[in-house]
């Protein structure tokens, strides 16, 4: 059972925050592979997800969106969402709210960062990626 963590980044900043999420959980001894967006193909031998976007037009990106509005009922799977963003980065509440009402459990809230990650906010991917970790089972 690994932990999973979906991105969809125009720039590489989403796509940061997800290797230093895939990172943290790691450091926790769990399995974890990070996953473009048009890459995805199924949800297997997950015990805990992760699904992060930027916001372009106040909205998620549009693989993602895809991607969340075709997932299957997640059963308390534990999730969290997370993006970067440039002035009102609404997709990662988006995204969270998606996964809640698809059955998702939130273990933490969603995790938004402003342009590039810096250290300190790589910092809160990782610890976000060991709680991700640590719900696992
Ligand atoms: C066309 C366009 C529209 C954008 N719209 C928004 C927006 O509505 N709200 C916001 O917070 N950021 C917006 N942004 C900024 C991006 O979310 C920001 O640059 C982010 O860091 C990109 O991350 P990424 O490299 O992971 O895609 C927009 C950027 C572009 C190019």
């Amino acid at each position: 059972m690994k932990v999973l963590v979906i991105y969809e980044s125009t720039r590489g900043r989403t796509k940061a925050m997800a290797d230093a999420i895939c990172e943290g959980a790691k450091g926790k001894g769990k399995e974890c592979e990070v996953v473009d967006a048009k890459d995805f193909e199924i949800i297997e031998d997950v015990c805990a997800l992760a699904v992060g976007s930027s916001t372009r037009m106040k909205r998620t990106l549009p693989k993602v969106r895809q991607i969340l509005s075709a997932l299957q009922p997640l059963n308390g799977l534990p999730v969290v969402a997370y993006g970067s963003y440039g002035w009102s980065g609404e997709a990662p509440g988006e995204i969270a709210g998606i996964l809640e009402e698809k059955g998702g459990k939130l273990v933490g809230k969603p995790l938004r960062v402003k342009d590039y990650p810096n250290e300190e906010m790589l910092g809160k991917c990782r610890e976000l990626g060991e709680s991700l970790a640590d719900s696992c089972s």
